[in-house]
């Protein structure tokens, strides 16, 4: 089984590193491909060109892609299941993976124009994990885990994945009193995984 994880932090001192490693371990113990897109650590560029933009808003689906996202596209079509793993940065994903999809998700590969048919693969599974400052249930109750889902599931994951979810690791400004649960959270996550995509 293949799996992707589309990574954005950029300090390895992190906690949002520490469940990386946690969730590579973990990977590692089923013997499953695991590749990382490490979007700091490849200085991915997430600001669209001005060609991009021409290509994107025009439809102009005969336009090249540039070589960095075609090699996105292949690790794509090569994944049974996508994690994408990131700090809650101002209630959304930090700058470089909204770029990510931005630029990645081009058109006539993840989304139609017109006439113009997706050729992105239908994802056996996609996982958006989050670690956020806030508790859970505060970011529950001012809205904001549910526009986030919303976004993220709804939107950027989309009908592109067969099933989808996200995980909100909240709570990380008083980190002793959330890091067990958020093991085991990680420890169920790769169970699912197991039962969804084997
Ligand atoms: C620029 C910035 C913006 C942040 N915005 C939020 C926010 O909107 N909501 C929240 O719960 N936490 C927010 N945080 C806290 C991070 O989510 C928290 O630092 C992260 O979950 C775990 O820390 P790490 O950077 O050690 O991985 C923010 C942190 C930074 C640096």
């Amino acid at each position: 089984m293949n799996i992707l994880i589309v990574y954005s932090h950029p300090s390895k001192d992190s906690y949002t590193f520490q469940i990386l490693e946690q969730l590579k371990a973990l990977l590692a113990i089923q013997k499953w491909d695991v590749k990382v897109s490490d979007l700091y650590a490849m200085d991915f560029q997430s600001n669209m060109t001005e060609k991009e933009y021409q290509r994107e808003s025009f439809a102009k689906i005969e336009m090249p892609i540039p070589d960095d996202i075609i090699a996105e596209h292949e690790k794509i079509e090569e994944a049974d299941c996508i994690i994408f793993l990131y700090p809650v940065w101002w209630s959304d994903c930090p700058a470089i993976l909204k770029g990510w999809f931005d630029r990645v998700y081009s058109v006539g590969y993840a989304y139609g124009h017109k006439t113009y048919f997706p050729k992105m693969k239908i994802v056996k599974y996609g996982i958006a994990i989050c670690t956020a400052g806030h508790p859970n249930e505060f970011l529950h109750e001012i809205g904001i885990s549910q526009s986030m889902k919303t976004i993220m599931l709804n939107d950027r994951l989309g009908k592109r994945f067969e099933h989808k979810e996200m995980l909100i690791l909240g709570g990380t400004l008083d980190i002793e009193q959330v890091r067990g649960d958020h093991k085991n959270k990680i420890e169920e996550l790769v169970l699912r995984i197991k039962s969804t995509c084997i």
